[in-house]
């Protein structure tokens, strides 16, 4: 447990940790990080009365897994960032081992709260799936998106199907035809995953509804669901775990990907197409999207996964790890869903350079901060674009490979296979790079930990010419 005055009064002892994450090279320029220890899952995004709310699971005095609390920075434009104090603290019995992810729901004048009180007990040896452990779903309200109102306990493992296993969390809120729904992630007692979805009137008592699950099994346990409309198609975003590797597709430890999906709430029925990787990168998992205040349906995702065999350990001496991709903001297009920047992300951008493939030779970067488009005159020649000493894109054959020598840290090698490469936009950051294939259709998000930070970028090699668009990218601005 830890309650807001533990906190606070613990700020003093931990002060040192703020000056040591400042002499780190790999701290980011554009994406969010922790201010000091552990950051995770993005969680409660919304926008409320003009203001971005992006919370996260934070252990602020610990660089590694910890009991979590709900970090918080707030934006009005995507390049000043306000750090908050934490939202949510493990303050009670219902949430004593972890305020684990959850929602926000804004409704009028109010933002309602829903997240997952992780409780483990410790009285005697336990699997800590079919026993054990305690999965409580949580509401507050808050009037600011700052204070936050009691915690009222809505749901408990009895409340969740009997066949469930002690696994089931991370609730999401969505309305639909003057009702409201939830979906959380779950794992069942013979450890299948799936999403099981639970209606309201009142945001205040829950009751069970039907479960999304597919036909066959598809990982043991399904984390961080998110069930939305974009641009007319209903999609079911979840991360699967233990699904087998296959060619090209499910490469990481755990998968973070969307269904489409047909909801037929009336009658409890609903059709769900197939799976797709949101990102064929290394880092991406616990992926959340919220409706802007434009209409923009954005998600935000960590970059991270837990239990890869590759690390972030590079930064852990300097006090911090893990870090949030850039938002994107989705669409969906010709049966695909669409990931691009977020616009305001190009007042990012300075000293722009045009150039085509064959004239731009070698380009030196002082920090590695800098966004890189391409647009290929021949969407299916070959291409090896280096951009920095040991991470490459080669692309042959249908086969986009991003590869990484000793910066990657145990990361090797990604795979996408493409119809063609038509375009990409690489967004590089210290120590994280984000790419943008054929205007969005797929991502690759990976970390990297150069030794330095002045690098080449070139074509290695390149059947066909284009056009390049270069820029510098400076820095978000922590107010
Ligand atoms: C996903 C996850 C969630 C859980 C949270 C705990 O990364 O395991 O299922 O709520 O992280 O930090």
């Amino acid at each position: 447990m830890m309650n807001r005055e533990d906190y606070v009064e613990q700020i003093p002892d931990y002060q040192y940790m703020r000056e040591t994450v400042k002499k780190d090279e790999n701290r980011l320029h554009f994406h969010l990080m922790p201010p000091t220890g552990w950051m995770n899952d993005p969680n409660g995004l919304c926008e409320f009365q003009g203001i971005n709310h992006i919370y996260f699971q934070y252990t602020p005095f610990l660089a590694g897994w910890g009991t979590k609390l709900w970090g918080h920075y707030t934006t009005t434009d995507w390049i000043h960032f306000q750090e908050c104090e934490p939202f949510l603290f493990p303050d009670c019995d219902w949430d004593r081992d972890g305020v684990y992810s959850g929602s926000a729901f804004v409704d009028g004048d109010k933002i309602h709260y829903f997240y997952t009180g992780n409780v483990k007990l410790q009285d005697k040896d336990y699997d800590y799936i079919l026993e054990g452990r305690e999965q409580n779903t949580i509401h507050l309200v808050s009037e600011d998106g700052v204070h936050a109102g009691e915690k009222q306990l809505v749901m408990t493992n009895a409340d969740y199907p009997a066949d469930m296993s002690k696994h089931v969390r991370d609730p999401k809120i969505f309305a639909k035809n003057g009702r409201y729904y939830m979906v959380q992630g779950a794992r069942d007692c013979e450890s299948k995953g799936c999403v099981l979805l639970f209606e309201s009137e009142d945001l205040m008592t829950w009751k069970y509804f039907d479960r999304i699950a597919p036909e066959e099994k598809f990982g043991y346990m399904w984390e961080c669901p998110d069930l939305f409309e974009v641009d007319g198609q209903e999609i079911l975003i979840a991360c699967p775990q233990g699904v087998p590797k296959s060619g090209h597709d499910y490469q990481n430890v755990y998968q973070c990907g969307y269904f489409p999906i047909e909801m037929d709430f009336e009658n409890k029925k609903y059709k769900l197409g197939e799976f797709h990787e949101l990102d064929k990168g290394f880092d991406i998992y616990a992926t959340q999207t919220f409706p802007d205040e434009n209409g923009r349906r954005i998600l935000i995702g960590w970059m991270g996964i837990p239990d890869a065999d590759y690390d972030n350990d590079a930064t852990v001496e300097y006090d911090w790890i893990h870090a949030l991709t850039m938002p994107r903001v989705l669409t969906y297009q010709d049966g695909k869903l669409i990931q691009k920047p977020l616009e305001e992300l190009k007042s990012l951008r300075k000293n722009k350079m045009v150039t085509s493939i064959t004239s731009f030779g070698e380009w030196t970067t002082t920090d590695c901060c800098f966004e890189l488009s391409v647009k290929r005159d021949d969407e299916n020649a070959a291409m090896i674009l280096g951009l920095r000493d040991d991470v490459t894109l080669t692309y042959k054959d249908h086969i986009l490979k991003l590869e990484l020598g000793k910066s990657g840290h145990g990361r090797k090698q990604r795979t996408v296979k493409l119809d063609s490469l038509k375009n990409m936009s690489v967004y590089s950051d210290t120590s994280a790079i984000e790419i943008f294939i054929n205007d969005g259709e797929e991502v690759m998000t990976t970390r990297v930990y150069s030794e330095k930070l002045n690098q080449k970028v070139r074509f290695l090699q390149s059947e066909t010419d284009g056009e390049i668009e270069v820029y510098d990218l400076g820095s978000f601005v922590m107010e």
